[in-house]
């Protein structure tokens, strides 16, 4: 247990306090009070004036609940009035801030917010959850936690009590801060959090990217916003393609590969995953394929609504903004040199890139790793996003919207491979450092987010030729 000393000479005595946002608009007509703040807003009637008056002070400032009662007194309200002000601040308890001056303050951040006071005795434990993080925001450091609908901005003078608070600390220490942190959800007593099935199973970032890619937790821009508009261009919609030598591909005709697939039911029925290749993939099937799941039809934009140029791809794209890439590194492919290799969709063609052997093989090697060792590779589609066309319009989801384009080229990819009779398999894990130095990229401008395998054919011995799944 840890002494922390949130107290002293330096320090005055923690005072709670209750205010709004500053962004909070209180306005009244015909008799109904209403506090409007980005999340949503709520409605008061039949308020006394003076009551009415004070709460419209209340954005932006602080101040002691009694305090309140005191000036409304003072200002020639009754009793009556000094009643009905602490019931109403006691009904706006999930939109008010709740501060600890001068340690920290706890904003509701998301229209379910609520505000529990925990019973707390002096001799409990409280440590911070796991999912807390405190991070440099505009206002300065804050406290977040997708387990709650607040945030809780820092003073300098928190600091000592957040330190402590990442091992259990007795209320005793600091309980007006304490409470303030249980009651946002960002502090549990005991083995609460431990003990709980549901959050034991959540990694820390998943939890904090599900609540922020998602509406409903949070205050931050959502969306379409296209906050870089007025700022800069996003990237191109066709990547400019790297210097190398080129092998144009083959182009199938779309009238003879229909006519030569088996029926859509049938392919989707029979579509598995497959690790064990009967051959190596020819570079004519590499062609169709990557002309049939992954070429660029057509470019279009920008348009109203849509101040972007934009693709037509046979995979659907979140925003039409295609911001997917893919390699190739190849191990074994009939007609075509094992190397590492960038696709071209427009010019539908490969661009050999300047890749060490020791990283090719080391991505080849991840790739088998991710299969548990069954897949010996003979061609890696490394899948790669440049970032900035997807956050250039997206704000929050732009990752995740990402990460859903990239399940939908799985399956294009999956069904056309099926459809050719040749193995593909997708895989859930991949080295984005390593990709980024054997692709030449840059890791935070683009770099991998998915990873498919393609054989040529599937293998007698491959399970599912077996019947085994
Ligand atoms: C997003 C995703 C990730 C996957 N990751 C892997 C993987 O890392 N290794 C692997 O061998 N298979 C992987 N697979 C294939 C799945 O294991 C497979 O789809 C699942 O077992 C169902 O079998 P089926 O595809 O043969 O119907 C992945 C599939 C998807 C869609």
């Amino acid at each position: 247990m840890t002494g922390v000393p949130v107290t002293g000479p330096a320090v005055p005595a923690p005072l709670p306090m209750v205010g709004l946002r500053e962004d909070a608009v209180v306005a009244s007509a015909d008799g109904v009070l209403t506090i409007a703040q980005p999340f949503g807003a709520v409605t008061l009637r039949g308020l006394p004036q003076a009551v009415e008056s004070l709460l419209r002070e209340l954005p932006g400032t602080l101040a002691d609940q009694d305090a309140l009662a005191e000036r409304l007194l003072a200002a020639g309200g009754s009793s009556h009035d000094a009643a009905l002000l602490y019931l109403t601040l006691s009904r706006l308890n999930p939109v008010l801030v709740h501060a600890v001056e001068p340690l920290l303050r706890v904003v509701p951040i998301a229209r379910d917010a609520r505000f529990r006071p925990p019973a707390l005795a002096p001799g409990d434990t409280v440590r911070l959850s796991r999912f807390a993080l405190v991070r440099r925001a505009e206002e300065g450091l804050v406290l977040e936690s997708p387990l709650s609908r607040h945030r809780v901005t820092l003073a300098e003078d928190a600091m000592p009590l957040l330190a402590a608070l990442g091992r259990p600390v007795m209320v005793k220490e600091a309980p007006e801060a304490i409470g303030h942190l249980v009651a946002a959800g960002m502090a549990f007593a005991g083995d609460a959090e431990e003990r709980d099935p549901a959050l034991r199973s959540w990694d820390f970032h998943d939890l904090l990217f599900h609540a922020r890619s998602r509406a409903g937790r949070h205050d931050q821009p959502f969306g379409a916003t296209f906050r870089f508009l007025d700022e800069t261009p996003p990237p191109p919609v066709i990547k400019q393609p790297p210097e190398g030598a080129a092998v144009e591909l083959y182009a199938p005709s779309l009238e003879e590969a229909a006519a030569a697939d088996p029926p859509f039911t049938t392919v989707l029925e029979s579509r598995r995953s497959v690790r064990q290749y009967a051959a190596p993939p020819t570079v004519r099937q590499l062609g169709e394929l990557l002309y049939r799941a992954a070429r660029v039809r057509r470019v279009f934009g920008p348009a109203p609504g849509m101040p972007y140029e934009a693709s037509s791809r046979p995979y659907p794209g979140g925003g039409a903004v295609y911001e997917l890439e893919l390699y190739l590194t190849v191990a074994r492919c009939e007609g075509l040199d094992s190397g590492v290799y960038y696709y071209d969709p427009l010019g539908h063609r490969l661009v050999t890139l300047p890749a060490r052997d020791e990283d090719a093989r080391a991505m080849l090697t991840a790739a088998s790793l991710a299969t548990g060792g069954t897949a010996s590779p003979d061609v890696l589609i490394t899948i790669t996003s440049r970032f900035q066309r997807m956050s250039w319009k997206y704000s929050s989801i732009a990752y995740a919207a990402t990460l859903k384009t990239v399940g939908a080229l799985y399956q294009t990819f999956y069904l056309v491979a099926t459809a050719m009779g040749m193995a593909p398999c997708g895989l859930g894990s991949g080295d984005a450092d390593l990709a980024a130095r054997t692709l030449g990229l840059d890791w935070a401008t683009e770099s991998s987010v998915g990873d498919f395998l393609v054989g040529g054919a599937p293998a007698e011995s491959d399970p599912h030729r077996q019947g085994e799944r």
